[in-house]
């Protein structure tokens, strides 16, 4: 038998003396899907279906986004919402671009230590499970904002899909069964929830089974005929509201009626002339994108290769230093001073290169700040249109179905966004995340996310749209498909697709994807003083559009597709169309 394999490279540890070749991808991926005049990429098939049929109907990127993320509330449960919140950054076709933020809020009456017992510990579960989980949900408040400002359709079209897949139902495939059988025994707790998601003989719904969702219709149907206000400040409101006192949760009325979403300034930086757009604070995404990318320009990744022991060195170090800041620095901009013109300094970049030992593993305890005390269930959409708006949305439950409740007669899931905030400064949250004072918990803060909705544009166009779920890990995944695309000349779905490392400070583990690395390359990490853990199941379902070809030689090249869009080939139920 003929094997072929990789050249044999040798592998030195001194980065001067390093040579290595640009590597494909660890194994072969799927070709992108690939458009002349638009392109949607989601985690749910039927979704990315309905994104398309409003672009070919003449609608933008906007309101296929706006669709999108109603028909995710129906057809993708786990994380699709209108009970929860999100990001959507939008670069314009004429190079403007901006941010809106209409991620969850705490209530009125949150405090500091909600989630601790009277000797100071947090009470298991208690910012999971359960209404006083909940953040007030911004999602349609969101939805509805980037539709007047930015859409061209109406409201009623872009939520008819949503209301008809909610009351005529869909029919599952295996990637949605898959994840409503995860989910059984947390919906089973609430009596509304079950009723929804779990046949009346108590079991999860199966593949080829249609789910139809009434009372997510009514509520729906409600919106589009009356505006947010249905929501924030009718009868969706009071039925959750009533919920939530009955069943020990504090949120009021108020905390509908005063929620708005903020349109910011999304945070921008440089990375080997590519542009990136990304999220602002209350998001950490786009500034420790930066931060990790502005250290990684110091360091020749293309040489170093794809997965070579240095490479996953200097991308540790970055990640490390990076994610000390995100989780010492950063929180609500309406409530703390974040340092962000300071973290995406390139002096500061070339400090922290400075403080990296090339031959050695740094010490995150070393790191710790003076005084310092996912499920993966989000989803992420990315979308094109013909006039070259690019659209990046991650939106979230925060955990799988979110806190695992729906208010009686409203068959809308809420969100625990509430574990995001600083329980207890030192005190790991869902995602291991240790985090500080910055990120604790004030009535009508927004908790310090990860999520990436990520544009990146190169000579004034628009070059790749780019985002995952995936918690913490949202950060890193993100940044590893820009530096696959850019560094190692992968094609978007191989970026996609590549095996991911995590560290994000704390714990001091770097997270392997399974077969992410080949033995010699883990061995010679762990002699460099690293600690691997390669026991995780994959994660993160990446959703990216790259425009001109599939890749940056096929770019170069001319001739490729103009839109070129990959699905995660970890994502189920998923699916790139173009058009
Ligand atoms: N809930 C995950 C995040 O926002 O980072």
């Amino acid at each position: 038998m003929h094997l072929t394999r990789r050249p044999l490279i040798a592998v030195s540890l001194s980065f001067s003396l390093a040579f290595t070749l640009p590597l494909a991808a660890f194994a072969a991926s799927p070709q992108p899907a690939k458009g002349e005049h638009g392109m949607v990429v989601t985690g749910q098939h039927l979704a990315s279906e309905v994104g398309v049929d409003v672009l070919k109907k003449g609608g933008n990127a906007v309101d296929a986004a706006v669709a999108v993320g109603y028909a995710l509330a129906v057809v993708y449960p786990t994380a699709g919402n209108i009970g929860g919140g999100g990001f959507m950054t939008i670069r314009f076709k004429d190079g403007r671009s901006t941010f809106l933020d209409f991620r969850e809020r705490a209530p009125l009456a949150a405090t500091k230590t909600m989630y601790l017992d009277k000797d100071g510990k947090p009470v298991k579960g208690a910012s999971l499970d359960g209404y006083l989980a909940v953040g007030v949900p911004g999602s349609v408040a969101g939805f509805e904002m980037a539709r007047e400002k930015y859409g061209t359709q109406s409201r009623q079209d872009l939520m008819a899909p949503a209301i008809r897949f909610a009351k005529d139902g869909f029919v599952l495939e295996q990637g949605d069964a898959a994840s409503f059988q995860g989910g059984a025994e947390r919906l089973a707790k609430d009596p509304a929830a079950a009723a929804i998601f779990l046949k009346p003989d108590g079991k999860p719904y199966a593949m080829g089974e249609r789910l139809i969702q009434p009372d997510l219709a009514a509520s729906l149907s409600a919106v589009s005929e009356q505006g947010a206000d249905a929501f924030y400040k009718g009868s969706i409101a009071d039925a959750i509201v009533k919920a939530s006192g009955a069943k020990g949760g504090i949120l009021a009325k108020a905390d509908f009626e005063q929620y708005a979403v903020r349109e910011l300034k999304p945070v921008t930086c440089n990375y080997r002339g590519y542009e990136i757009v990304s999220s602002p604070p209350p998001s950490s995404g786009g500034v420790i994108i930066c931060e990790i990318l502005n250290v990684l320009e110091g360091y020749p990744l293309s040489y170093l290769g794809a997965g070579s022991a240095e490479t996953v060195h200097v991308m540790v170090e970055a990640m490390r230093h990076a994610y000390v800041d995100r989780n010492s620095a950063l929180g609500d901009p309406d409530f703390v001073d974040n340092p962000v013109s300071k973290l995406l300094d390139k002096n500061y970049a070339k400090d922290i290169r400075d403080k990296i030992d090339p031959f050695r593993a740094g010490v995150s305890q070393d790191l710790m700040p003076k005084g310092f005390g996912e499920s993966k269930e989000t989803t992420h959409y990315s979308i094109i249109d013909n006039d070259g708006n690019a659209v990046a949305v991650t939106y979230t439950l925060n955990g799988s179905f979110g806190a695992g409740v729906v208010a009686d007669g409203t068959g809308i899931l809420l969100n625990n966004e509430m574990d995001d905030f600083t329980q207890k400064p030192g005190v790991p949250n869902l995602y291991g995340l240790v985090q500080g004072e910055a990120n604790a918990i004030q009535p009508r803060k927004t908790p310090l996310s990860s999520m990436s909705p990520t544009v990146v544009a190169k000579d004034g166009k628009p070059f790749m749209v780019i985002g995952s779920p995936g918690g913490s890990r949202i950060i890193t995944i993100t940044l590893e498909a820009i530096v696959n695309v850019v560094d190692h000349g992968m094609n978007i779905q191989e970026a996609i697709d590549a095996p991911r490392i995590h560290h994000q400070w704390l714990p001091d583990t770097v997270y392997i994807e399974p077969f992410g690395l080949s033995p010699d390359t883990e061995r010679l990490l762990v002699g460099m003083g690293y600690h691997l853990d390669l026991s995780e199941a994959t994660w993160g379902q990446a959703a990216g559009i790259l425009v001109g070809g599939k890749s940056l030689a096929e770019i170069e090249k001319g001739g490729g597709a103009r839109y070129n869009g990959s699905i995660d080939s970890r994502a189920a139920s998923g699916e790139a169309i173009g058009y």
